[in-house]
């Protein structure tokens, strides 16, 4: 029986890439005839255009967003000891990274109303074993990089943006990925510049840090065959950066439908629900767009009985994880993140959304609350 309900897809990337799919294709193919499958000039391009819009004179393809965390923490230096600050309400592999290191992820509560890592609690978290702090841009939204960058420079800790999430976000006049020491982007196909497949970046304006970071993705090699320190195979395809860089043409206008749709179901919503809370001088560019609901999961059962679909991001908070029950923290340490986890709903903001399946969702909200 086919459902008397429209489908709303949490994310369409045949709808979304429709216009450019034949460009897609022949650059596929073009790259497929290069035979230049690893670095080379389609990776060149795409960094140069990369460095370009985010305003940092570095840009390092990587393999994933989880290895420009892991590859930045290793040109830093980070190891067995060493403390990492971090949100506990991101997608694992922010704290998992720290982890595979030796390092200690240290956990700080985030903010009710953005998501993001409290800054005035960063200062109480530091150690002497203190040797990094990783706030996450989260959902498309920047932390307060300008409070966070104070209280890092005052105790000389580098500050590695988790952007994975907020390409082309911006706050307080400063941008994502070039608000703190070094910026790490995923490229994971859903994200709001998504690859076929595994991808991610890496920036700075540090000329050292950037060539050890350089150095930490091939194995510490320079030259070939002279191994300078450990690193490892953190490269980009050649195949990921061409079509990548197809895909950033379509960027800012993906951007500003994503802003549209939201601005749609803030007029809507705002009155029944918590919707997305945009910090002052905050330009948000809704990779998932958030409301918090009590009855969160009846009425994410009730929207999927309707041909809507949502997600939790993210259910449980990283300090409670089992992987890191050795960290001693307990039900209630972290109370924002905890209470987030029950009640956060994205519903979806994806460019290409028409109006009737807007209605759609927000209609079904309003009946199901
Ligand atoms: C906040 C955050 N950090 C890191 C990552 C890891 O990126 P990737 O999946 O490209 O390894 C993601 C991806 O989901 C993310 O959302």
């Amino acid at each position: 029986m086919t459902s008397p309900y429209l489908d709303v897809p949490l994310i369409d990337l045949a709808k979304m890439n429709s216009p450019i799919q034949q460009l897609l294709r022949g650059k596929a193919v073009e790259v497929l005839d290069s035979y230049q499958y690893i670095g080379g000039a389609y990776v060149r391009s795409f960094e140069e255009k990369m460095a370009e819009l985010i305003g940092c004179r570095h840009a390092i393809g990587v393999s994933s967003g989880t290895d420009a965390l892991l590859a930045s923490l290793m040109a830093l230096g980070i190891g067995p000891g060493d403390e990492v600050i971090t949100t506990p309400f991101t997608f694992f592999a922010t704290a998992g990274c720290i982890a595979r290191l030796g390092a200690t992820p240290r956990f700080v509560d985030i903010e009710k109303d953005t998501f993001n890592l409290d800054a005035t609690q960063l200062e109480q978290a530091i150690t002497t074993h203190t040797k990094a702090i990783i706030p996450v841009h989260l959902f498309g939204q920047m932390c307060d990089m300008k409070a966070i960058n104070t209280i890092a420079a005052a105790h000389h800790i580098p500050v590695i943006e988790d952007a994975a999430q907020s390409v082309l976000a911006r706050r307080d006049e400063l941008q994502a990925g070039n608000a703190g020491d070094v910026g790490c982007f995923s490229f994971f196909p859903t994200k709001n510049l998504g690859g076929a497949g595994d991808g991610g970046l890496i920036t700075c304006n540090d000329d050292d840090l950037a060539h050890k970071i350089r150095l930490v993705c091939k194995h510490g090699a320079h030259p070939k065959y002279v191994h300078q320190i450990v690193g490892a195979n953190f490269r980009l395809d050649a195949l990921q950066a061409a079509l990548l860089e197809v895909k950033l043409e379509m960027l800012p206008q993906w951007t500003s439908q994503r802003q549209q749709n939201a601005a749609a179901y803030d007029s809507l919503l705002s009155h029944l629900v918590q919707t997305p809370q945009n910090a002052h001088e905050s330009v948000h560019v809704y990779h998932h767009y958030c409301i918090r609901l009590e009855q969160r999961d009846r009425i994410q059962k009730e929207l999927k009985a309707r041909g809507i679909s949502s997600a939790v991001y993210y259910p449980k908070p990283l300090h409670l994880q089992e992987c890191f029950a050795h960290l001693g923290y307990t039900p209630g340490d972290l109370p924002v993140a905890e209470n987030t986890c029950q009640q956060i709903l994205a519903i979806p903001v994806w460019p290409g959304l028409s109006s009737s399946q807007i209605t759609h969702v927000t209609d079904s909200i309003k009946e199901l609350l």
